[in-house]
């Protein structure tokens, strides 16, 4: 078992360089089989989330080179085999082999995604999705088995404004035969990227970034080479440790705009903060002003963000309210803040924190990736030592948290008990 260790209330200085979003990888790789020709994906960050993908690429007998940060996938020779339950359950993102397998081969066998435990995490819409671009869908114990003769374009409104179920109609509608609409679809930056990859390989996508996603069938995909974008999480966890142990922290290779809402909120409790064309330098300030935060789908406050976030209102001056609504189970790192320190109850879905409280070291619990994220943000605060078990949650979404924080003064480190 992997344990961090950090030592707190140290001032944080100097650059971090942000890594490729792992909510855009994680779907661009399974994407790639959807061409028999070779795509190449760069700035593809180094995280445990990565690695699960590609040994189920290796599993599907797909050829994958992977190099510093870029990825060359080769599918020619690949076998759609199923996709057993020890692979697909150690990441959410697994789901995403159900929309490109159905887009390729009609067929799709695997079993349910795994994932942060944040809440239920249904697949109804995916599965719905499927089933009006004509697939049929039978679930025998945890195993879905996904087919079509023939895939169709169709009119697909979506209940929830689902960042998966958009990406899963996607990948299977790309090839179908005729034209898809998605209405309500997600309009998170991670499905812009994983559409221009899409059209980089030939398919004919409009309106990704909007409610409504057009997609015209083609019949073949070709290959490409493509980018992933920035990590809006990753820029913004930083951010936030920079509001409360920087000193001029450069959080540099950003994309701004992706992570407006986290600025606006930064500004209004008084934080100092330069926004430049792709970076952010921000300061710890002496003295926050309070703030409510409700998550909302992309362009709102992300729902990723809040648990990092929670941890800056423990400093803020009066009573801060954070509601969660996009998934029920996403506080989970509250009582572990309240042993270090802070004041916070819950009520249904809402967090109300008063401050400022002084965070001080304990031991405390990774229970999933974001909820990581505020114990590292909070043990870097504290004074005193914080140690924090189940690391690995923080190892699938941070590409080396560990030495970019040390390279900008913090001591902290990772220790195999
Ligand atoms: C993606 O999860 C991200 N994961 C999550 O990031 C992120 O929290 C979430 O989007 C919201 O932004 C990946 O991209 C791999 P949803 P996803 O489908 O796609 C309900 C992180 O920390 N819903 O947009 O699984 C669902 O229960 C992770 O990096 C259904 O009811 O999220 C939730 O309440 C955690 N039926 C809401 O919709 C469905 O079929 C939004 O979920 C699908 C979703």
């Amino acid at each position: 078992m992997k344990i961090m260790e950090i030592e707190g209330n140290r001032e944080l200085s100097g650059t971090i360089r942000i890594s490729g979003a792992k909510n855009a990888t994680v779907a661009l790789i399974p994407a790639a089989i959807l061409t028999d020709e070779e795509a190449t994906i760069c700035n593809v960050p180094e995280i445990t989330d990565t690695d699960a993908l590609c040994a189920i690429l290796n599993e599907l007998n797909v050829d994958v080179k992977r190099a510093s940060e870029s990825i060359i996938i080769n599918p020619k020779s690949m076998k759609n085999i199923e996709i057993a339950e020890k692979f697909s359950k150690k990441l959410r993102a697994s789901y995403y082999f159900m929309g490109a397998l159905l887009g390729k081969y009609k067929k799709a066998v695997m079993y349910f995604p795994g994932g942060c435990s944040i809440g239920a995490r249904p697949i109804d819409l995916h599965l719905k999705g499927f089933e009006a671009l004509g697939a049929t869908v039978k679930n025998e114990k945890n195993k879905y088995i996904v087919e079509a003769k023939e895939l169709h374009g169709a009119n697909i409104y979506l209940d929830i404004a689902s960042v998966g179920a958009t990406i899963n109609i996607m990948l299977a509608a790309v090839k179908a035969k005729g034209t898809t609409v998605i209405d309500n679809a997600a309009k998170e930056p991670e499905i812009v990227n994983v559409a221009t990859f899409l059209n980089n390989m030939g398919a004919r996508i409009s309106g990704a970034g909007t409610s409504t996603i057009k997609i015209e069938g083609v019949e073949t995909l070709h290959k490409c080479f493509h980018e992933v974008i920035p990590d809006r999480i990753e820029a913004g966890t930083y951010i936030i440790i920079g509001a409360l142990c920087g000193k001029n922290l450069k959080v540099d290779n950003i994309i701004p705009e992706h992570v407006d809402s986290l600025l606006s909120k930064l500004e209004e409790i008084g934080t100092e903060l330069e926004v430049g064309t792709d970076y952010v330098i921000i300061s710890k300030s002496d003295t926050y002003k309070s703030t409510t935060i409700k998550t909302l789908v992309y362009p709102g406050f992300p729902t990723d963000l809040q648990q990092p976030f929670t941890v800056l209102l423990t400093q803020c001056n009066g009573k801060s309210k954070v509601t969660e609504t996009i998934w029920e189970n996403r506080f989970m790192h509250i009582p572990y803040l309240n042993d270090l320190g802070a004041d916070i109850t819950v009520k249904n879905q809402t967090a109300t924190i008063i401050g400022p409280t002084k965070l001080t070291g304990t031991s405390v619990v990774a229970t999933d990736l974001r909820a990581g994220a505020a114990m590292v943000a909070a043990g870097l605060l504290a004074e005193g030592t914080t140690t924090i078990t189940n690391v690995e949650h923080i190892l699938r979404g941070y590409e080396q948290i560990v030495e970019k924080l040390t390279s900008v003064g913090a001591k902290i480190k990772i220790r195999e008990i």
